[in-house]
């Protein structure tokens, strides 16, 4: 390699490594990566893109239909929330989550929320 093609080389080199450290995505897009596919199964196949809650399952039992649901998750405390996602339920699974993770994926929700959003607009919080 002549010196122009190796230094080249090393520039490109220090630019993909100065991206791998993970500056380049932001915030909000790894929360919502993590929300998509943490650890394989997506939060959002079951409890809906925003957290809003879905309809999993419908079915009739004794002539009366009942459905399964995975409920709205973009309005808990953060304690209700980190318990959930620190044990088993019913349908749930467990995924031992890292403080970091559980962090990312209760403020990418909070964001979700479209009473947040209204908020936000109007320029204030929390007292409609
Ligand atoms: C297989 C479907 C499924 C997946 C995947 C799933 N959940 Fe759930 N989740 C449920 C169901 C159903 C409940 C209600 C409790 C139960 O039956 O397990 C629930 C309950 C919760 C609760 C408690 C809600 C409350 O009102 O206290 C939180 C928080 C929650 N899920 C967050 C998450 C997050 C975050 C993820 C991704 C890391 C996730 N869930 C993935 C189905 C799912």
């Amino acid at each position: 390699m002549n010196v122009i093609g190796s230094l080249l080389f090393w520039v490109c080199a220090m630019v993909l490594l100065l991206e791998a450290d993970g500056s380049f995505i932001t915030n909000e897009e790894y929360a919502r990566m993590l929300y998509q596919n943490p650890r394989g199964i997506s939060c959002a196949k079951c409890h809906g893109e925003k957290g809003e809650g879905k309809v999993l399952s419908t079915y009739v039992d004794h002539g009366k239909s009942h459905s399964i649901q995975a409920p709205p998750i973009y309005n808990l405390s953060m304690e209700r929330f980190k318990k959930a996602l620190s044990r088993k339920g019913r349908l749930m699974p467990q995924y031992f989550l890292t403080e970091w993770e559980m962090a990312h994926l209760y403020y990418y929700l909070l964001t979700q929320n479209p009473d947040y959003n209204k908020n936000k607009t109007k320029g204030k919080k929390h007292d409609s």
